[in-house]
């Protein structure tokens, strides 16, 4: 084993990226690296970033640039740029940023601790490939202290994007659509589960497209795999995200219905209300169509709390377009959503098409986002007065405070002992915040 170092990963953007940053981890444990939580005492930072608003992209030039002071005091730190914005601007960086010694690309983070190598060396190492190999087969999980594991889990088992939507990067930036075999999905659930996690979200951009080799050779859908890892014991939910309406099954609606592990949540981005919009996008649905699709969901579980992602100001979007979207969210009423003013990014079909003003859209991000605050205030007050299972993940601020999960995905605050980690207890709700509720062990 070679002399300790520590490294310091900064992540960006989506859940994929917290479980690629816990990978790259893993696979730099063996060339020395532990962890640490302070980028002052590194010898190697990772900026793990994300590329799918520009503002995403901008924060890491200027965290570049506010990293200068430390390789200044430390002449041996490196720096890494990973993720997103490595596979998009890679060659861009290298030039841009004397600081930054090592560019890779999410497909290629398997070959991590060879290019470590090589900086170390003071070489500069770039990798935006797209191999063929499974990286995850190449890289080993963290193993931290079972102590210190976290009751819940991300496990990506999807990558890549085929559908191409007008606005977005993640088709470039992620590759093609690509789905994990089950025996390496179910492998790593157990592993997980040995080390004290209660429940797994599956991750992958178009998570309900998964069509991984099953077990028994044949293609498996996500529905199949879910019911596969309900069967671990010691597993005791399951979640999936993100999903796109035009992959929905009838096999994921039966699963809704009768697998008890399988929690009631479903994010499902519609990003318009408005059929020319959503055609202009190269969505491939209609409002109704993905209206529908909600409605069998909720056939198929009616307690089912639904959440989206919305873009206002698309190029070309119209006051009545824009009223489509208003209209949507009325109908849906999502427990949760998330919504963005369009970013033309650079690559991307949208990009060269004339914007909307921004003080328009401005405005319509406001007006959107006053509506879907007021409806996830009504879904959080609704659960007062209920009794529900929450998974205990993490001392509160409070002593003598616990935060947990319901299976709505609301974080509940308790009075409870730090025993209760790890552990699903039944709480009963006794009052509602926009962003958290709040009760008592019943
Ligand atoms: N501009 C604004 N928002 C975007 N998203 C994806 N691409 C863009 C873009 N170019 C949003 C979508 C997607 C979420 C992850 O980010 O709503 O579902
Ligand atoms: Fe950002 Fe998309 Fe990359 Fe996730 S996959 S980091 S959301 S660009």
């Amino acid at each position: 084993m070679a002399e300790t170092k520590k490294l310091y990963v900064k992540t960006y953007g989506c859940q994929m990226n917290v479980y690629d940053s816990e990978r790259m981890a893993g696979a730099l444990a063996p060339s020395g690296y532990e962890q640490t939580d302070s980028p002052d005492d590194a010898d190697m930072i990772l900026l793990n970033t994300c590329h799918i608003r520009e503002k995403a992209a901008e924060k890491v030039y200027s965290e570049l640039g506010r990293m200068r002071s430390l390789k200044d005091a430390k002449p041996d730190l490196k720096i890494g740029v990973t993720g997103c914005v490595a596979q998009a601007e890679g060659e861009e960086i290298i030039r841009r940023q004397p600081l930054v010694d090592l560019v890779v690309g999410p497909q290629a983070y398997h070959r991590l601790p060879a290019m470590e190598a090589k900086v170390r060396q003071g070489a500069r190492a770039i990798d935006t490939e797209f191999p063929e190999e499974d990286k995850f087969d190449y890289l080993p999980r963290a193993r931290g202290p079972k102590a210190s594991r976290a009751p819940a889990a991300f496990l990506t088992v999807q990558e890549g994007c085929d559908k191409f939507c007008a606005f977005c990067v993640v088709p470039y930036t992620r590759g093609a659509e690509v789905s994990r075999p089950a025996a390496r999905i179910m492998a790593e659930a157990r592993d997980l589960v040995e080390r004290g996690v209660a429940e797994i979200t599956l991750l992958g951009q178009n998570v309900n497209a998964y069509h991984g080799e099953g077990l028994n050779g044949a293609d498996w859908s996500l529905a199949r795999l879910v019911q596969e890892l309900a069967g671990i014991e010691g597993l005791e939910r399951i979640r999936y995200t993100t999903s796109h309406p035009n992959d929905m099954t009838e096999d994921l609606y039966a699963a809704h219905a009768e697998i008890d592990k399988l929690m009631p949540y479903l994010h499902l981005p519609v990003q318009s209300g408005s059929d020319p919009i959503l055609k202009a996008m190269n969505r491939r649905h209609t409002a109704e169509q993905y209206l529908r699709v909600l409605d069998r969901m909720r056939a198929a579980r009616p307690d089912m709390a639904i959440s989206g992602d919305f873009i206002v100001g698309f190029p070309g979007e119209t006051d009545a377009d824009f009223k489509a979207t208003l209209r949507l969210c009325e109908e849906v009423r999502y427990a949760s959503a998330f919504s963005f003013k369009y970013s033309a990014r650079p690559g991307t079909p949208a990009a060269d098409r004339p914007t909307i003003p921004d003080d328009v859209a401005s405005a319509r991000l406001a007006e959107l986002q006053d509506m879907l605050t007021r409806h996830q205030r009504e879904f959080q007050q609704a659960q007062v007065g209920k009794t529900l299972p929450v998974l205990f993940e993490k001392p509160g601020r409070e002593p003598g405070q616990m935060i947990g999960k319901s299976p709505y995905l609301q974080s509940v605050f308790v009075t409870a002992a730090p025993e209760a980690r790890g552990k699903i207890l039944p709480v009963e709700i006794t009052a509602s915040a926009p962003n958290s509720l709040a009760g008592r062990l019943a």
